[in-house]
């Protein structure tokens, strides 16, 4: 599938495996979603630009690679996304971190927007847009509008799950925007929900059912 990345990672597989169990816990589903953050992270970094700086090891001066450019930002979408933001900072601990908040309506599947805040030069980074569950891609699609509009143009999208529906409508209105993703699952159900799924992942993060 063009513009998206399987991250099949047998480590990735395994916690994903576990994460989908009914029967894992509260704090055992957060905590594998934070270790596939981080594995995750690793992933869609793996093409970052490097530059050369002058170092001084206590024997020599070198020339040795670093992430060039701005700091890169994280933007998880509420709640769940905010399951991925701890371990991904682990890795890129300098990162900033933009907030978007959306919930789901039940009834009518559109994402409704109840919080926004982002760097205010966010334009002239990389935003790396989070949120375990690409369903519909209707939150995915507000999220990404949201910062188009404040000029982000360098963009990915990273998820835990996705519905081939929700690929294919997050790529009908951008193409250009990559996803990375550690399983495409089979469909959606009546009720928006991605079979066989892991269920509603806010809820099992939070314990709110
Ligand atoms: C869930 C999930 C995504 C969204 C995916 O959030 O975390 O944000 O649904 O579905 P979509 O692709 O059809 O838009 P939800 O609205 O349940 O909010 P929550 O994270 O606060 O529980
Ligand atoms: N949101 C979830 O949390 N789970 C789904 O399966 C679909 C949307």
């Amino acid at each position: 599938m063009k513009n998206v990345t399987v991250v099949d990672h047998p480590l990735v597989q395994h916690k994903l495996s576990l994460m989908r169990d009914k029967t894992r816990s509260t704090k055992g589903f957060r905590q594998l979603l934070h270790e596939i953050g981080m594995l995750l992270c690793y992933e869609v970094t793996r093409d970052l630009p490097l530059e050369m700086v002058e170092i001084e090891t206590p024997l020599q001066k070198m020339m040795a690679p670093q992430i060039g450019g701005k700091k890169l930002v994280f933007a998880p979408i509420l709640r769940a996304g905010l399951g991925f933001v701890d371990g991904m900072l682990e890795l890129v601990p300098s990162a900033r971190v933009a907030h978007i908040g959306l919930y789901r309506d039940p009834a009518t599947l559109t994402a409704v927007e109840y919080y926004f805040k982002a760097p205010e030069d966010v334009a002239d980074r990389l935003v790396i847009v989070m949120d375990p569950m690409l369903a519909t891609a209707n939150s995915a699609i507000a999220a990404v509008e949201r910062l188009k509009e404040r000029g982000v143009n360098n963009l990915r999208f990273v998820c835990l799950l996705a519905a081939p529906e929700g690929i294919a409508k997050f790529h009908d209105h951008y193409p250009d925007v990559p996803i990375w993703t550690a399983s495409i699952d089979s469909h959606l159900n009546d009720h928006g929900y991605i079979v066989p799924g892991l269920g509603d992942a806010g809820d099992r993060m939070f314990g709110t059912k």
